[in-house]
């Protein structure tokens, strides 16, 4: 078990397009233990490479609904409906803004095996699936929030991705 450094707005690595995984091998396979272990250590409930300073298209979610799952070059194959909900992020802490994303997404992607699977979300589930796909790409969820970033209150709380 080994806990990454948290990346940071500001941070280059969080600004680029990664690159895919072409095999799987120990390295990565060590990349994805310690993104789960430090997903969970942070209480978050999805975490890309890229937040953890990792330029490749990998994905940890669990957004406790007893089925985490890990996207591998994922692919968006379909979208459709509209869900605006408070989001948060784990690289902008502290912060939450108001984000509009599609209510369903139907996502390409491969397993631990590099063998292609087809994993289908709604809800929280789709939402979180949008949210880290988009740290694939350099893309922050400020840059599709409909507000600026708010601080968050003490009271509050938020599912960070
Ligand atoms: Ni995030």
């Amino acid at each position: 078990m080994a806990i990454r450094q948290i990346r940071f707005i500001g941070e280059d690595c969080l600004g680029k397009v990664c690159k895919p995984v072409k095999q799987m091998n120990d390295r990565m396979r060590t990349l994805i233990e310690d993104m789960w272990d430090t997903m969970y250590e942070s209480r978050g409930v999805g975490l890309a490479a890229p937040q953890v300073g990792v330029l490749r298209r990998i994905c940890v979610i669990d957004v406790m609904d007893d089925d985490p799952f890990v996207l591998i070059n994922p692919e968006i194959l379909e979208m459709s409906g509209e869900q605006t909900d408070d989001e948060g992020c784990l690289s902008v802490p502290g912060k939450v803004a108001s984000v509009t994303r599609a209510d369903y997404v139907k996502v390409k992607s491969y397993d631990m095996d590099m063998n292609e699977v087809i994993i289908e979300g709604e809800g929280l589930r789709a939402r979180a699936m949008q949210h880290e796909m988009d740290h694939l790409d350099g893309i922050l969820y400020g840059e599709r929030a409909n507000e600026p970033y708010r601080d968050l209150e003490d009271d509050e709380e938020i599912e960070e991705e």
